[in-house]
């Protein structure tokens, strides 16, 4: 039997009910490791204690392992694998309000792009995060643009301390800080609402294929 019929002649033996391995050991520990990571330095933010950085410097330390493995990785952890530009993303939306999608194996491109909202916010969250744990880092940052400098000011027009909030007012880094990681909140809302709809649609629990790593076999017209 040549390969491919063996392959054939194995998953028509196996059923319907077939599954295959998708997501590799290290992106499920990545994943589920960054939900928790991400829930102790939300939660912990008040305080601004050790744990708050602690955990924040996990975040970065996940998304970090996560861009290498994204291209070094195993087949569905690659970016080459499920990048897609704009006009495949807008279709496949465009195919989801028409429910004519089809399933993908890997991520689907409106997944793929939440997943680059995703890894780029957490960065910058992260990003802002350490600026604002020493001021000397405040102080590398170059110029604001004189056009956006004077919001920034202190009551005496005094400018050069923009970045650092001056007496006591809230800073510009701080309050990015505080507006990125209240939009992961609303990243993460449309990320676990767009895989409860996709869990729907395709009759298959994708929280536990993140889980036990392995999804439903595919069929014909399946995108592997
Ligand atoms: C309990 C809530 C969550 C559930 C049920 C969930 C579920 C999932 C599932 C099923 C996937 C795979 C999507 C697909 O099949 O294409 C995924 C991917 C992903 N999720 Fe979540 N997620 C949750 C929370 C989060 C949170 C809080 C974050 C960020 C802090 C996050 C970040 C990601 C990332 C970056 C990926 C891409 C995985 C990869 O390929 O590395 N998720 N999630
Ligand atoms: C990436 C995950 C992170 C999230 C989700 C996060 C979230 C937050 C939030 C929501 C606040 C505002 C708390 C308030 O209401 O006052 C905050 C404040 C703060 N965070 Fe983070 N943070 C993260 C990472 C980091 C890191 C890596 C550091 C430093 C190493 C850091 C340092 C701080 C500091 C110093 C403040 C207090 C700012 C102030 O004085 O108001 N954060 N963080």
């Amino acid at each position: 039997m040549t390969e491919t019929s063996e392959q054939a002649a194995r998953s028509a033996a196996q059923g319907p009910l077939a599954k295959v391995r998708v997501w590799d050991p290290l992106i499920r520990i990545f994943h589920w490791g960054l939900v928790a990571a991400f829930a102790v330095a939300y939660l912990s933010a008040e305080e601004l204690s050790t744990v708050h950085e602690v955990a924040g410097y996990v975040v970065a330390g996940l998304v970090a392992f996560r861009l290498i493995w994204g291209l070094v990785g195993s087949r569905y952890a690659r970016f080459t694998q499920f990048l897609k530009g704009p006009p495949a993303t807008f279709s496949y939306l465009r195919d989801m309000v028409g429910h004519r999608e089809r399933r993908y194996l890997g991520h689907n491109p409106a997944g793929a792009a939440m997943i680059v909202a995703l890894l780029l916010t957490l960065s910058a969250t992260a990003f802002t995060g350490w600026l604002l744990e020493d001021e000397t880092r405040i102080a590398m940052l170059p110029d604001l643009p004189q056009i956006i400098a004077p919001a920034f000011a202190d009551e005496d027009g005094e400018d050069r301390e923009y970045w650092g909030g001056g007496r006591g007012g809230e800073s510009a880094v701080e309050e990015a800080h505080e507006v990125l990681a209240n939009l992961m909140l609303l990243l993460i809302a449309v990320h676990v609402g767009g895989v409860v709809l996709t869990s729907f649609r395709q009759r298959e629990n994708l929280a536990r294929a993140m889980v036990t790593g392995e999804k439903r076999a595919p069929e014909s017209g399946d995108i592997t």
